[in-house]
């Protein structure tokens, strides 16, 4: 008999270990150790008893059928998951309790177990673990989508769920909301635990490949952004998808983060309206909608998410601070890259910020990580500083260096057309490489003037101008004379 021995398994992370800890050394969470059962017989040995079978391998120009894809006809949530959902694979999408993960599945899979034009009703079906059919049916109704033909049950129990998925006619996708409710009769642990969840994914998952049916995970993210307990069902499925944004705003962005049948990073963008979800096909247009020019603090940014632009409001705010405990807060960007840009503004262009708190958001719920955004975050900050609005025609994107210089990005042609399109008169960019010059980047933005800076100090001169001298001399002269720093109130004109 094989013998059996004890390890000890993180629920957060799902390293293993052979002795309890306190603190998980994977990913430093506390006191998530649980004991378990382990098989004690070695794999070499277990594998020593009986070969197995041949692989057939094929080379890499050998001819394969393609994965077959359903489009479900929701053009922003195709574009997220590369081209509609693939037959025989699994798909998990992940969010915040209450972002609308089931809104967004529901009208998805409806749209699926619909006639479209070129594609007769797919047969779905949609498990919930966390609501009643009643109130499935209600949303249903309140979407519209009432009448597809699409099959609802309730079940928690992972046995059920393969007993009655595995069925003739095979379903074409199946939702489960969502992967923590489940639960495999066979192991001890309570739903939502990592060895419940491995193990009820794994075995979906299987059957997804086996019987060729889109399977879809809805998954909860924890307050630190990871999804709960399973990070290592990101392994297990073929794409990631998070629903992202501020439950206070009406946008969701549905990001991709893995996905092997497409290209990540690519982000469809969604307003939540009282009958659910609505495609929104203009983006910029919609994160500057409630853009004012003439406040200081203000500076738009041309960024990129996938393959697409998107132009979107940054913000700053500087706060006189009280002494020795000045604030940084961010929504939406990195903290990192802040310290570091007001690192640079400080030794390098002598606009020393240490005597503020600073507040810095992406406007509309956007999460920005490209450093493309480091041009339009110091234009707002010294906006701020100046006190002077930024003309509402200009934007900026660019990466600034540890020297003060700004640095090219990716894909500055298509920020640019972007530009173009939603009526901006003057971009702030990086110099321009010789390869691609400015006067080739097409017909449509040849109503944008181009004004290329090599160093931070002329975006200085470009924003502030006489008055950010002015400013600059007095608090100079303020921290010559030994005057608190405080003293240097940094509130817009309006309310001093
Ligand atoms: P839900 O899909 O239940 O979120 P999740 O499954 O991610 O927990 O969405 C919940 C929120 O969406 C809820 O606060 C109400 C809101 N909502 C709308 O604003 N419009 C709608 O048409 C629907 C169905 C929900
Ligand atoms: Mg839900």
């Amino acid at each position: 008999m094989a013998k059996t021995s004890t390890r000890f398994e993180c629920q957060e992370c799902g390293a293993i270990y052979p002795k309890w800890s306190g603190r998980c050394e994977a990913c430093n969470a506390w006191n998530s150790l649980v004991e378990q059962t382990a098989p004690g017989s070695p794999a070499s040995a277990a594998l020593a008893g009986r070969p197995g079978r041949r692989i057939d391998f094929v080379t890499l120009d050998s001819e394969l059928p393609a994965a077959e894809r359903w489009p479900t006809g929701l053009a922003e949530f195709d574009r997220a998951t590369g081209g509609g959902l693939v037959r025989g694979s699994a798909l998990l999408v992940g969010g915040d309790p209450g972002i609308g993960k089931s809104t967004l599945l529901l009208q998805v899979i409806a749209q699926l177990a619909k006639d479209v034009s070129g594609r007769p009703a797919l047969p779905c079906l949609y498990i919930s673990g966390e609501e009643a059919i009643e109130q499935i049916q209600l949303r249903a109704q309140r979407l519209a989508v009432g009448k597809a033909s699409l099959h609802l049950a309730c079940a928690t129990d992972l046995r059920d769920i393969v007993t009655s998925v595995d069925r003739q006619p095979a379903p074409a996708a199946v939702v489960i909301d969502s992967i923590q409710t489940l639960s495999a009769d066979y192991l001890d642990s309570a739903p939502g635990t990592v060895s419940q969840v491995r193990s009820c994914a794994a075995e979906l998952i299987r059957l997804a490949k086996s019987r060729g049916f889109s399977l879809i995970l809805v998954g909860h993210v924890t307050k630190e952004g990871t999804l709960a307990g399973p990070r290592v069902l990101e392994h297990m499925v073929d794409a990631v998808l998070y629903l992202e944004g501020e439950r206070s705003h009406q946008f969701r962005i549905l990001r991709s983060v893995k996905n092997r049948f497409g290209a990540t990073d690519e982000i469809g963008v969604f307003e939540m309206t009282d009958r659910g979800f609505v495609e929104v096909l203009n983006p910029s247009a919609l994160f500057l909608a409630e853009r004012r020019s003439d406040i200081s603090g203000s500076a738009v940014f041309a960024g990129i998410e996938g393959t697409r632009p998107v132009l979107m409001e940054v913000q700053a705010l500087l706060n006189p601070a009280a002494p020795g405990s000045a604030r940084r807060a961010v929504i939406g960007w990195d903290q990192g890259r802040l310290a570091m840009l007001l690192a640079v503004l400080e030794a390098r262009c002598g606009l020393a910020l240490g005597h503020f708190d600073v507040y810095l958001n992406m406007a509309g719920g956007l999460k920005v990580s490209e450093p493309a955004a480091d041009l339009a975050v110091a234009a707002a900050l010294i906006s701020c500083f100046a006190d002077v609005p930024i003309a509402e025609n200009i934007l900026f994107f660019g990466e600034i260096g540890l020297s003060g210089e700004i640095r090219s990005v990716q894909q500055m042609t298509a920020r640019l057309k972007e530009a173009a399109k939603l009526g901006f008169q003057e971009a702030c960019t990086p110099p321009f490489h010789k390869k691609a010059p400015l006067g080739k980047s097409g017909a449509s933005t040849e109503s944008l003037t181009v004004t290329p800076l090599a160093h931070l100090r002329e975006l200085l001169a470009k924003i502030g101008g006489e008055k950010l001298q002015t400013t600059l001399l007095r608090s100079r002269n303020t921290a010559k004379t030994g005057a608190d720093g405080a003293q240097l109130t940094k509130m817009p004109s309006s309310q001093r």
